[in-house]
């Protein structure tokens, strides 16, 4: 498995956990379907499926969390929202040509590693401050 259960910090807002307990089961899956494609299997069309798929779940988590935010007048959205659209210009470029060999192995590396480091800081720093601030304004 990719990323354990675990990998990920849980935040005190359960609707974010469970976007993010989603994105791991994509990113875990994706994983499998590399390794399938690395052993020869062609498995082109589960993958671009896949992809996809990612690709509006993520679209789906960053506009959620940024919309809660831009909600409750959280000051550091404009923060939290630059690291998303960096991410989001990152993940459609990576995306974009992994059929070649050369983009494979760069859409491979960014899958297994590039994000899964970068998700799980993401969650620890500005996704805790978020869901601690948005869990506050609740209650
Ligand atoms: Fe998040
Ligand atoms: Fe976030």
């Amino acid at each position: 498995m990719l990323i354990a259960k675990g990998f990920i910090p849980t935040v005190a807002l359960d609707v974010m956990n469970a976007v993010h307990d989603e994105e791991i089961r994509l990113l875990n899956e994706l994983d499998v379907l590399i390794g399938k494609r690395e052993a020869g299997e062609d498995v082109d069309a589960e993958l671009g499926a896949l992809i996809s798929e990612l690709l509006n779940h993520v679209e789906y988590h960053f506009s959620n969390e940024e919309r809660m935010m831009r909600e409750a007048g959280i000051p550091v959205y404009p923060i939290h929202k630059s690291e998303h659209d960096r991410v989001r210009a990152e993940m459609q470029s990576f995306c974009a040509d992994w059929r070649s060999e050369e983009g494979f192995a760069a859409f491979s590396y960014y899958i297994r590693q590039t994000l899964p480091e970068w998700f799980s800081g993401h969650v620890g720093t500005m996704d805790t401050v978020t869901a601690l601030i948005l869990s506050q304004n609740m209650s």
